[in-house]
């Protein structure tokens, strides 16, 4: 829900006769709450309502997926780089944690697919851990690239197709909106001056969708729907997705996490200025590349290495991507970390102290603070680093130090 666009050809006005080749066009309008919300409108050369069957489909693991029953509180650590490549975009998807505002899961998928699919329980943010490719939308061809966010507002019909089939995604499902936080815009509606990022920084869908027979496969053309957690596969026998224009507020769009532009405080500011998206009851951030923290006086400096702190009403993960992670070890590139509410978290000890005098770290990082505790699934547990809770003991005659 960025700001307006438009691609291909529009009638002058809303709701009048469009025709192409003498044949009317169906006008389709994809509108968010009720229709008060933000809206698009779509021409479709052939009626997006043409299903010949419907039929269900179960991914186990994704469509179902449940939390596991017995989940003693302590810090985790998931061990997200230990999972194979598999599947494609659809099938490869594994839901890893769960509460009723969000479902955090991981793709990475190991062959394209010519099926689309759409999320009609909430907006998706797909992270790009590695690799580029094209997500191709109702909206069109948006090409994204290493370490971009996607925002896919929820029902859109899309294909995720990685350079080479493959890729790895760290996926956010929403319940609603994932969408730029409202601070960071002005009473018009544009990004304000002091938001991390700007206008141009997002991209948008580029061109529109055309059939492309060797790509897309032949009918019948597959859809499949997740909805209230379960999926059905609408079955067509023209393939739907050409669209001859739209326009609106509800498309897709590319943001790259280095185009973020962080803050960084005299003293040590909170994990919440990094805030890059917000959904319901949950945010995701960005931890970039950046100066830290200056003070100096007195002979006493900034700890730039975050505080330990007990957020007792917020779970929170971390994802990490790349860089020194000076607060944590035993983390690597693709770790999850999730630090629940109701027990203390901080750096392990001695990092806190060595962190004193950096001037800037290297870190990339994406974060999620959940308001809800967040549920582990299976899957979540088979990539679990078991003793991680009890890495910050710290050996006799360090704490009498
Ligand atoms: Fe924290």
């Amino acid at each position: 829900m960025l700001d307006y666009h438009r691609l291909g050809e529009l009638p002058a006005k809303h709701h009048i006769t469009f025709r192409q080749q003498e044949k009317l066009l169906m006008e389709q309008c994809v509108t968010r709450e009720g229709f008060d919300g933000p809206y698009s409108i779509l021409y479709f050369r052939i009626p997006p309502t043409d299903e010949t069957s419907v039929e269900p489909r179960q991914l186990p693991g994704f469509c179902p997926v449940s939390p596991l029953e017995r989940q003693p509180l302590h810090r985790r650590h998931i061990r997200t780089q230990e999972s194979k490549h598999e599947g494609d975009f659809i099938t490869g998807r594994k839901t890893l944690m769960m509460n009723s505002d969000v479902q955090i899961g991981l793709c990475k998928p190991q062959q394209p697919t010519a099926e689309f699919f759409s999320n009609a329980d909430g907006d998706e943010c797909w992270f790009a851990y590695e690799g580029g490719g094209v997500l191709e939308s109702l909206y069109g061809l948006l090409p994204y690239r290493k370490h971009d966010y996607l925002i896919i507002p929820k029902a859109t019909p899309y294909r995720l197709h990685p350079e080479g089939g493959k890729g790895t995604f760290l996926i956010f499902e929403g319940r609603g909106f994932i969408d730029i936080p409202k601070q960071f815009r002005n009473k018009r509606g544009q990004l304000t001056m002091d938001a991390p990022f700007c206008h141009r920084d997002f991209r948008r869908p580029s061109e529109l969708l055309k059939y492309d027979a060797a790509s897309h496969g032949q009918a019948p053309f597959r859809h499949v729907v997740k909805k209230n957690d379960s999926l059905t596969v609408h079955l067509f026998k023209h393939w739907p997705w050409e669209l001859a224009g739209w326009d609106g507020y509800t498309y897709p769009v590319a943001f790259n996490i280095m185009d973020y532009q962080p803050k960084t405080g005299q003293i040590h500011l909170p994990p919440t200025y990094h805030i890059t998206f917000a959904g319901n009851d949950f945010i995701i951030c960005s931890f970039v590349p950046r100066k830290v923290d200056y003070y100096e006086r007195n002979g006493q400096k900034a700890i730039p290495c975050p505080y330990g702190h007990a957020s007792v009403d917020c779970d929170e993960i971390l994802y990490y991507v790349e860089g020194n992670f000076t607060s944590r070890r035993g983390i690597e590139s693709q770790s999850i970390s999730l630090h629940p509410a109701g027990v203390p978290h901080g750096p392990h000890p001695g990092t806190y102290e060595k962190s004193i005098g950096h001037d800037r770290t290297n870190e990339l990082a994406v974060m999620c603070d959940t308001f809800k505790p967040l549920l582990l699934t299976a899957a979540a547990a088979r990539l679990e680093d078991s003793d991680y809770h009890t890495t910050w003991v710290q050996t006799e005659s360090a704490v009498h130090q």
